[in-house]
């Protein structure tokens, strides 16, 4: 077994979540500036990989430094991760790889992944011995602990992981009921984190130092931001700091500097590609209206930030409120 995930948790024990539409190489990059843990990839689709379309393999293109860098795929058909992680790994400079198994949009659990396999366990165990028998890279998965508290399945998946080689559980402590707000079951990650043979990943609701420290508690090997760090990159930093204070930790001219960094990453990104500088420009509005959080006449430049028309108006406007 790979000690991939226990030795980058052993250096720092945070992960950043893959967050579909926001962990792209530009946002990774930044995410770079605060963190040297493991980041994760938005998930790629194993079906567009293994007929490598190119929409799809443009999802594994990656800058050296990011490593430790992990690759999540998604999709049901267990036969399909097979070519798509030979594809990857001919294509791409690989680390690692994740299953999602706990994604509760519509797209996904269509196509029979994400949350659709907490349903059929003899599918995640073909899924996972497929993977375990077309490569030798470190694989983690990602599981809610059951669609609904009374069906919980945390606890087959955890024998089904352990039993074909997985390296890491990556464990969302919620249910698919619960989507993204219900009570995250420290319990359940306490009794994980005590009778697992492999690294527990906890995520669910980790917004600052206090709250990494109750879910750092339960015992688990690391702890997985998910929202946290869309809306402040530099939460990983705040929290090795035992810090709490998250919308006053940089000045408004650093955050102003992780903006225009941003949208160069983004501008780099859209080269060469069937992409339209439109998208990130909306991106990077999401971006801007959360990182001021907290400042003086941040309504107003919400409001503002949405009339703007082109990029040079968002990035004046961006200029005129950070004061820079
Ligand atoms: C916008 C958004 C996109 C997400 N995309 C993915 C994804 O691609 N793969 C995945 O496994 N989980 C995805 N998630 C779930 C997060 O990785 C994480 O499990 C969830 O947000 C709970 O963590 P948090 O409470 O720290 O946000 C996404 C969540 C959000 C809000």
């Amino acid at each position: 077994m790979s000690d991939f995930f226990s030795s980058n948790l052993l250096k720092n024990d945070l992960v950043a979540a893959p967050l579909a539409g926001y962990s792209h190489m530009p946002y990774r990059r930044i995410l770079r500036e605060f963190f040297d843990g493991i980041i994760y990839s938005e998930m790629i689709s194993v079906e567009g990989l293994s007929r490598r379309n190119k929409e799809t393999m443009e999802y594994l293109d990656r800058k050296d430094y990011e490593s430790p860098l992990v690759f999540q795929l998604f999709g049901g058909k267990p036969e399909s991760y097979i070519e798509a992680v030979k594809v990857a790994e001919n294509e791409a400079q690989v680390d690692a790889f994740d299953v999602n198994m706990g994604c509760p949009v519509k797209k996904v659990i269509k196509a029979g992944g994400g949350c659709a396999l907490l349903n059929d366990l003899d599918r995640i165990k073909a899924i996972v011995q497929n993977i375990r028998k077309s490569t030798t890279k470190p694989f983690s998965i990602k599981i809610r602990i059951g669609l609904e508290q009374k069906k919980l399945v945390y606890d087959e998946i955890l024998k089904i992981a352990e039993n074909e080689g997985v390296d890491a559980l990556i464990v969302h402590a919620r249910t698919k009921s619960d989507m993204f707000s219900g009570t995250v079951r420290l319990d359940i990650l306490e009794e994980m984190a005590a009778n697992a043979k492999i690294p527990i990943i906890g995520n669910g609701g980790v917004l600052d130092y206090d709250s990494y420290k109750k879910m750092k508690e339960t015992g688990v090997a690391g702890v997985m931001i998910g929202r946290a760090m869309m809306k402040a990159p530099w939460v990983f930093e705040v929290i090795k700091n035992k810090q709490n204070n998250v919308y006053s930790y940089l000045s408004p001219a650093e955050i102003a500097g992780v903006l225009n960094r941003l949208w160069e990453h983004m501008l780099e990104h859209t080269k060469g590609r069937n992409m339209k500088e439109t998208h990130y420009m909306h991106v990077l509005k999401k971006f801007a209206v959360w990182f001021c959080k907290g400042q003086d006449g941040a309504a107003e430049f919400r409001t503002n930030i949405y009339k703007t028309n082109g990029i040079d108006e968002v990035l004046g406007l961006i200029r005129q409120f950070y004061g820079c």
